[in-house]
């Protein structure tokens, strides 16, 4: 077959590492990939909004199956528009998409499927918004967590201690800081506890959870610093226990699957569940229409199966025939990142040590790298995910590590404690 990935970050790296192990891909493209991704599919220059161009190609190619990488193309519909060339596709709908495009849309979903998720109220305007959030802190509220309504590249959410982060931030999504996507602003109850994710697999009729993870999303040391896109992560998160993964399954996942029934929204895809956990069971903070980055990196590092055989049965409305095989061995991604990052950055610096950390038995999967003179250089903030495996959390973290020592580039970081939680948990 030939099989098109569409995306160029780590995600759509470890995407096309696992689909390239399956002995049904003849060829497999990637647009626009990256430097890693080019050591395991054929990059193609076509970026992921330029919808037409990649519908042409993939006609042109005679794509036997296309995977929608991340949430900007799936939120624009490129999934309606390969399919209305005849493409196979893996990934939801436009329509099915706005459960990550729209905040909004996502929490009325939730609440009228019952799912359980922090108490929200959703305005278009400052004075209300105002209001509403001093009324919150003056009944008791410790915190209170302002969301622009649309997509904001992982910035539009702010965890607000105070009335005056919070209405600061509010009124800077208002008045237009991440453009339409704050023209209308969620204004949610902070929940308390520890995060983890849930990535299931549905294709509208069957279901199916994944192994569970879990982000490191601040970009120090102990949960310190700005929140960035996922500094690493490691599955199983032991956060989700047998009990949690029951309410997961009975409250959130088939509640899911009713709700999608019922609207009509054609999702065969991935659906990832950002989760907050505490003594009053799991509640959704978040959905996410495709995979996590850099949830995926260590999920995929234990799946045994063949992913293209579990995507195409997704795909064609047959999951129930998937067989899901997983590792027992705990895996582990640490991101190394950019100086700076998430701030502004400094590329092009060449990346040293790749292969010499492959040597140690990881995986390291690109993301901002791209090629300069022949050489491997940093192109983004988050530039690789160190990924390794280990026969308990503490001998994955070890592996990991040990690689991630091999490499170097000007002004490189990565956090030193990715998976403290499980160690933790374990003692
Ligand atoms: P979201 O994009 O909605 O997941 O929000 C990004 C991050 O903000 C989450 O991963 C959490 O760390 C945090 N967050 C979102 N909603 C809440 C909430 N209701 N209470 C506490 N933290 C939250
Ligand atoms: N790791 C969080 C995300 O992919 O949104």
């Amino acid at each position: 077959m030939k099989v098109l990935v569409v995306g160029s970050g780590g995600r759509e790296h470890t995407l096309c590492w696992k689909l390239g192990q399956s002995p049904m891909v003849d060829k497999l493209y990637c647009a626009p990939g990256n430097a890693g991704i080019a050591g395991v599919a054929e990059c193609v220059d076509i970026d992921v909004l330029e919808l037409d161009k990649l519908a042409k190609f993939a006609v042109d190619n005679a794509i036997d199956f296309a995977v929608v990488g991340p949430e900007a193309p799936l939120c624009a519909g490129l999934v309606d528009v390969f399919k209305a060339k005849g493409i196979k596709v893996f990934g939801p709908s436009k329509e099915a998409a706005r459960l990550e495009g729209s905040k909004d849309f996502a929490k009325q979903f939730m609440l009228k499927y019952n799912i359980p998720t922090a108490k929200a109220a959703s305005f278009t305007a400052a004075t209300p918004a105002e209001e509403y959030i001093r009324e919150e802190f003056a009944g008791g509220a410790e915190g209170i967590v302002i969301k622009a309504d649309g997509l904001a590249a992982g910035k539009g959410v702010c965890v607000a201690e105070n009335e005056e982060t919070a209405i600061e931030f509010m009124r800077s999504c208002l008045d237009g800081v991440f453009g339409d996507s704050g023209s209308q602003v969620l204004i949610e109850e902070c929940l308390f506890g520890e995060e983890a994710s849930i990535l299931a697999l549905t294709d509208g009729k069957t279901i199916v959870p994944l192994v569970s993870s879990q982000d490191h999303k601040r970009a120090f040391d102990n949960d310190e610093g700005p929140n960035t896109g996922g500094m690493g992560a490691y599955s199983p998160a032991p956060v989700v226990d047998a009990v949690t993964m029951e309410v997961v399954n009975s409250q959130i996942l088939d509640n899911f699957l009713k709700g999608i029934q019922a609207e009509g929204l054609d999702f065969k895809g991935l659906l990832f569940v950002g989760i907050m956990v505490n003594e009053h069971g799991p509640k959704v903070l978040e959905f996410n229409v495709r995979f996590g980055d850099p949830e995926v990196q260590a999920v995929m590092c234990r799946l045994e199966s063949d992913l293209l055989d579990v995507m195409l049965k997704t795909a064609e409305g047959r999951l129930d025939e998937a067989e899901l095989v997983w590792s027992d061995d705990p895996a582990v991604c640490v991101v190394m990142a950019s100086g700076g990052y998430p701030g502004s950055y400094e590329k092009g610096f060449e990346i040293t040590g790749l292969e010499e950390a492959e040597g140690e038995g990881a995986v390291v999967f690109h993301a901002g790298t791209s090629f300069k003179d022949g050489r491997i250089v940093n192109s983004g903030g988050r530039v690789l995910g160190v990924t390794a495996r280990g026969g308990d959390i503490a001998a994955a973290i070890a592996n990991a590590y040990a690689a991630v020592d091999k490499i170097h580039w000007q002004g490189c970081f990565c956090r030193r404690d990715i998976g403290f939680r499980a160690l933790a948990r374990q003692k």
